[in-house]
């Protein structure tokens, strides 16, 4: 991906004392970055805030790391934005985090045509609310001729269920004589994922601390690199964000194998 050095520069000047641009290696940045953006709730109950207020305050996180993705380069994010298991939460912040992800959406068009980043939606949008649908079906629509970094939003995504779909779809691909069982194979399933177009993360990020997966991209994250922050969501920035891809970039992937020296 082509990057801006001005630009690039600019976004990271004034760096705090542990991590800057230069402890990257600009050659070796992750493809694809993925995030699991947690402790929303808890930032704001420890101000004394409604949860919403979290939500609020994280969508500037989300704004920053954005931005600091292109800045640098990097080619996929995705984002665990609502799971399917959110459902469970109490009506009303469900009703809130909807009313913020349609609301969000159309005020961050503008960064998203300005910065050539083109969107993509993981989970089934079928059960969203009719107004928070549409406004991700016309961020799809309007952002698809975008050839810069493919931000994937996970909204009403849970990865067994992203599985059992690949399951079904590859079984009556079968019993309609298209597909032949014995030629399923990893990339075969891969292939009918939500990340077909965005690939496997090389670097998932988990925010709040938690060391969990929480049903997200299960099959993706098979050889993914974790970088497990203490940061709540909102207090996220790039320079935290810097220094997850320093550690990455200090990781030894092996792939089950072993180093050649
Ligand atoms: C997890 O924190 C966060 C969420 C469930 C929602 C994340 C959503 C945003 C940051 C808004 C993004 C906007 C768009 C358009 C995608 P939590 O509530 O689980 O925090 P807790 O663990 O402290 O309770």
């Amino acid at each position: 991906m082509d990057r801006d050095e001005t630009k690039l520069n600019f976004y990271f000047c004034n760096p705090p004392a542990d991590v800057s641009l230069d402890d990257i290696d600009h050659g070796r940045l992750p493809r694809h970055i993925s995030i699991i953006m947690d402790g929303n709730g808890r930032w704001a109950t420890s101000r004394g805030l409604d949860r919403s207020a979290g939500h609020e305050a994280g969508v500037k996180s989300l704004r920053e790391t954005i931005t600091a993705c292109v800045r640098l380069g990097i080619d996929n994010l995705s984002a665990y934005a609502f799971s399917t298991e959110n459902w469970k939460r109490p009506q009303r912040e469900v009703d809130l985090l909807m009313a913020l992800f349609a609301k969000t959406l159309v005020k961050e068009l503008p960064l998203f045509h300005r910065e050539n980043v083109r969107l993509e939606l993981m989970g089934d949008l079928e059960a969203l609310p009719e107004r928070t649908r549409k406004t991700f079906y016309r961020g799809i629509e309007e952002t698809a001729d975008h050839t810069g970094m493919t931000l994937a939003l996970a909204v009403n995504y849970g990865s067994r269920a992203e599985i059992v779909r690949a399951a079904r779809e590859l079984a009556q691909e079968c019993a309609a004589g298209t597909m032949d069982a014995a030629d399923i194979d990893a990339d075969a399933i891969a292939s009918r994922l939500y990340t077909a177009n965005v690939g496997d993360p090389e670097l998932l990020i988990r925010t709040s601390g938690e060391l969990r997966l929480s049903n997200y991209l299960l099959w993706q994250l098979a050889y993914s690199e974790f970088y497990v922050s203490d940061l709540l969501w909102p207090d996220f920035d790039r320079w935290e964000l810097l220094r997850a891809i320093k550690s990455f970039q200090s990781r030894e992937r092996r792939f089950g194998g072993v180093v050649s020296k």
